[in-house]
This record gives C-alpha cells, structure tokens and sequence, in this order.
C-alpha cells in the first residue's frame, strides 16, 4: 500500500546548518496496516511524514502510494488520498466555521473552491450520526462555531474531516500530545474505532511508549534519519514498555535522559 525506497533529505546543504533528516528511509506497509512510529526529538519522523504528504521532493529514493509513483506528485495532488493531523489542535479546521461546515469541506476539497456543493439533509444526518459516535454532544451543536470547542472535542472532529472520505494513508503526529490525558485516550479510542473500521493503512507519531505498544499492529523507531527498529507478529505481541525501552537503548546506546518520551 505504501511503498518507501530509500529516501534521502538533506535541509540546507552546503551551508553550515546543513541537516541530513532522512539517510536512506525504506519502509512497506501493507494495506489496513496501523503502524505506530517512535524516536527522539528530531529522528526524522514528522520530516519522513513531509516526504510522504510531499510537502517537499525527497532528494533521493521513490514514494509509491497504492501502487502510484507519488515521488514527483506535488502536495495537493496527494492530499487526495492523505489525511494528516497535527499536534495543534487549532489547525486542521477552520475556526469560524461550524462543526458541519468544516465537516463539509473534504466533501468540497476536490471541486474547485470551498462549498461548491450546499450541505444536503442527507449529509447532515450523516454528520450528526458520525458526530454522535465520539460521544462528546456535538451533534447536538453542529451549528457552533468550531472555535469555540475544546481543544480536544476540536481534534476529534479534525479525525473526522480527515477520515471522512476514507483516505488511503492517514498520517497523525502527536495528535494527541496537546491534550489533557483522559482526553488524550479517548482522542486515541476514537482513532482506533475509526482506523480499525475503515481500514486506513495508518502511521501515527506518539512519543508514548504504551500508546505505541498497544495500537496498531506494528512499531518502528526512527533514529538518526532511518528506521532502525521494525517490531511486529510474535516479537511485538510480547513487547512491554520496558523491553521496548531495552531494545532502544541497544540501539542507541545511550538513556532518554534529554528525550521528552513518556514512560508510562
Ligand atoms: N524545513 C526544515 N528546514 C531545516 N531543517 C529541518 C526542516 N525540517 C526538519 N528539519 C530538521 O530535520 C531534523 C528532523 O526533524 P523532524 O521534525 O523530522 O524530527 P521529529 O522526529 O519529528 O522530532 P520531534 O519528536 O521533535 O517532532 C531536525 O534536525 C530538524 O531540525
Ligand atoms: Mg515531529
């Protein structure tokens, strides 16, 4: 499903702010694949995400997206098939909007301008049947100004404007990192209910080692620009957080001191 050929990404080259970010990244993931991606400050791993969304042209390597070469495809042409969440949770919608206008804009996104089609009723029962699901009241208030939601009832409905219309790769980096942690789980319920029901190969940035163990079905850790852990099957079922932090510090060879990784 998503196919990553030795990426390389070089910020700056030739200056002395020169920045290797990606050395050789190579990963496949197969479709439904929900996989959970760690590493320290500045491993690599939102600028592996950029490479992916096509923020930039890698330097080197090749990017295939259910079997299309996306390596040389701008970013808009592949927000088609991306949904991609950040840790703000006031990006990602459009403030004065309400719930149901932002929820229309996916629906719009590929037409020229935004509401080039009017909200029908069957959309709305739509909205309010998914908006019922998170368990937060909005459907009751699809009306208000998205501005004026919480930071976490705000990036629940920014999970569902990107998972609308069931992309086929969503990336989330540290979606959740913003939150309080009880909402922080259940921001994280939902984007399993809504990962596992559509299927949506996933990759999700968490620097919450138990986050990382118990979703998805796959665990990989950046270091240094390259991925240099791949755990999944049997090696992963059996994974703790503290094997896991074991297993980091061989390759590392060093303790998260500096890292801001949780260890609980
Ligand atoms: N646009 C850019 N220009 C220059 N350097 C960049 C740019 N984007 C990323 N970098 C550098 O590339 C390296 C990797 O950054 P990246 O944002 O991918 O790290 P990360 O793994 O997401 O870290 P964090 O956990 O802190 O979010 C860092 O050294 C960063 O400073
Ligand atoms: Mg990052």
């Amino acid at each position: 499903m998503l196919e990553l050929t030795n990426l390389h990404k070089t910020f700056a080259a030739g200056t002395p702010n020169e920045k290797k970010a990606l050395k050789g990244l190579s990963l496949s993931l197969d479709a439904g694949d929900f996989v959970t991606v760690i590493g320290s400050n500045g491993a690599g791993k939102s600028t592996m995400f950029n490479a992916i969304a096509g923020t930039f042209i890698t330097d080197e390597g090749k990017i295939v997206i259910d079997g299309e070469d996306m390596t040389f495809k701008p970013d808009t042409y592949r927000a088609k098939c991306i949904g991609r969440i950040f840790q703000d949770p006031m990006k990602g919608s459009a403030p004065s909007l309400s719930i149901e206008q932002n929820l229309a804009i996916p629906y719009s996104s590929t037409k020229k301008g935004i509401f080039h089609r009017a909200i029908s009723k069957k959309d709305r029962e739509y909205f309010r049947e998914v908006l019922s699901k998170l368990d937060m009241g909005l459907e009751d208030r699809m009306n208000v100004p998205i501005g004026t939601l919480s930071g976490g009832q705000r990036q629940a409905v920014t999970l569902l404007m990107a998972t609308i219309l069931t992309p086929k790769i969503l990336l989330l980096d540290e979606h959740t990192a913003a939150l309080d942690p009880l909402t922080a789980e259940k921001v994280l319920a939902i984007t399993k209910e809504i990962v596992e029901t559509k299927k949506i190969t996933t990759l999700m940035i968490t620097h919450n080692i138990a986050s990382a163990i118990e979703l998805g079905n796959r665990t990989i850790l950046l270091d240094d620009g390259k991925i240099v852990l791949d755990l999944k099957g049997d090696e992963r079922k059996n994974l703790t957080v503290d094997s896991l932090l074991k297993m980091y510090r061989e390759v590392k060879g060093k303790n998260f001191d500096n890292d801001r990784m949780l260890l609980s």
